[in-house]
């Protein structure tokens, strides 16, 4: 076991359960929280509270949003957090910050902790930017000069100058996400608590958070973070929990856990396996299974975007038939088509296909996708006079991801670089072709 003092967050099986339809729980003011504070030592680095289990865990209209959820988290350590919609992510989040107590089990936080919640939860609505970030550094037990030397760097970077003095209640879900973040990340807790920044702002925004989260987590702090963007985990967090329905299912290196949350959550996953019952194909063809492997034949359920990808079908062939090739199409999660590609040599190999079961598997080179989502179409045919057999569309789909030190990888472009696709091109070095006239 891990020395006490070297645990940032303990969550002991901690659960909470819910009341759904009418009598539905609201969350905690901002103002109750206060009061709760102010009662409560928040400067003590050591906080801990206990979960009161009540009666009535059968009833319909009782849920269980997090169940026995157990696990600790190393100072300095970022841990992503996530699991499809409903999954219990905010809800474990809104337990570590205190807006919510947890209904069974125990929670020991060892720091200062800045969060950034849902919108509607940390700010009071009443109060100005300005009178909110004294509000959340007092919180935080830092002193008014603390917060001082603070407060220009949180507006900067929030870009609210003009709307400071204006009462948060007139923000903009985006404004207040971008003064909250700022606030979170600049008063210097110790553990950092961010549920889904990404979702709200622009882009540029968003990055720049992101950079913050980065700087935050290299400072040596300790940093949860909740999201649906598989890149921004696995470029931020050295591990991540995967929730599933109020359940800790997996808590492991990050690029691990990311990779077997999205081979089983995409409907169109990266690899299919088709029956006697509806198989893809014609009378003759009949598709079997379509996957991805790596260079070594491995599957693949996910691939970075500098390594090279093996496409492969499996199909049967129920006769001896003339000739057929094949060709793979590939969309973008825009469905764009990016680009087809025909195996022409197939032409020359054989002039009948003999029944039996074949594969055949193209390779994608690396550094040609992008990172995000692509759907790979698989069509055979014959030529001379060209004729489509078949062409089964959206058979599988690909997650490609950025690799996290990537020699591609631009300060600017912390969402990775724009285009279509990302062709590593051969760049001669610079010369000079003649002096100043
Ligand atoms: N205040 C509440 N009252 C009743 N049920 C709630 C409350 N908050 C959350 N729930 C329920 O608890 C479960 C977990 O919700 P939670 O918000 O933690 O999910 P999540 O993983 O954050 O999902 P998302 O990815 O959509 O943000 C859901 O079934 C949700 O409906
Ligand atoms: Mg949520």
């Amino acid at each position: 076991m891990q020395p006490m003092n070297n645990l940032a967050i303990q969550a002991d099986r901690v659960s909470k359960r819910y009341r759904i339809g009418s009598a539905r729980e609201r969350n905690r003011t901002f103002r109750e929280a206060l009061t709760k504070t102010i009662a409560a030592p928040w400067r003590s680095l050591r906080r801990q509270f206990q979960g009161k289990a009540t009666a009535g865990n059968g009833s319909p209209d009782l849920i269980w949003a997090l169940k026995d959820v157990s696990f600790e988290v190393r100072r300095g350590e970022a841990v992503g957090i996530i699991g499809r919609n409903g999954a219990g992510k905010s809800t474990l989040l809104k337990i570590l910050s205190r807006i919510t107590e947890p209904t069974e089990g125990r929670i020991v936080l060892r720091g200062r902790v800045g969060s950034l919640l849902e919108v509607g939860t940390g700010f009071h609505s009443e109060l100005t930017g300005e009178e909110n970030i004294y509000l959340s550094g007092t919180i935080l037990g830092m002193s008014s000069q603390e917060i001082s030397r603070k407060f220009d760097e949180i507006v900067a970077f929030s870009e609210m100058e003009r709307f400071i003095n204006t009462p948060v209640k007139h923000y903009s879900s985006g404004m207040y996400m971008r003064l909250a973040f700022a606030v979170a990340a600049h008063l210097e807790p110790e553990i950092l608590l961010v549920d889904e920044v990404l979702a709200v702002g622009d882009a540029a925004f968003q990055r720049k958070c992101l950079g913050k989260m980065e700087h935050v987590a290299q400072e040596g702090r300790t940093v949860l973070f909740v999201s649906h963007n598989m890149t921004a985990v696995t470029d931020l967090c050295q591990k991540a929990i995967l929730l599933q329905n109020g359940q800790l299912v997996q808590y492991d290196d990050a690029k691990t856990v990311v990779r077997d949350y999205l081979s089983f959550n995409e409907e169109l996953s990266s690899e299919r396996i088709w029956d006697d019952r509806n198989p893809p194909g014609n009378e003759q063809i009949k598709l079997r299974q379509a996957y991805f492997v790596d260079s070594h034949g491995n599957k693949l359920a996910m691939a970075f975007i500098n390594q090279e990808i093996g496409f492969c079908v499996e199909y049967e062939v129920l006769d001896d038939i003339p000739f057929f090739t094949h060709s793979i199409n590939v969309f973008n999660e825009t469905e764009v088509h990016l680009f087809t590609s025909h195996d022409d040599h197939a032409y020359e190999r054989s002039a009948e296909i003999k029944r039996g079961r074949y594969r055949t598997i193209v390779w994608l080179p690396a550094d040609l996708l992008q990172d995000g989502d692509f759907e790979f179409s698989f069509a055979c045919m014959r030529y001379n006079p060209f004729i489509i057999l078949f062409h089964e569309r959206r058979i599988v789909r690909l997650k490609m991801m950025d690799t996290i030190h990537s020699a591609t990888r631009h300060e600017n472009y912390r969402e990775g670089l724009p285009g279509l696709i990302r062709p590593k091109l051969k760049w001669d070095e610079r010369k000079r072709v003649s002096d100043p006239s």
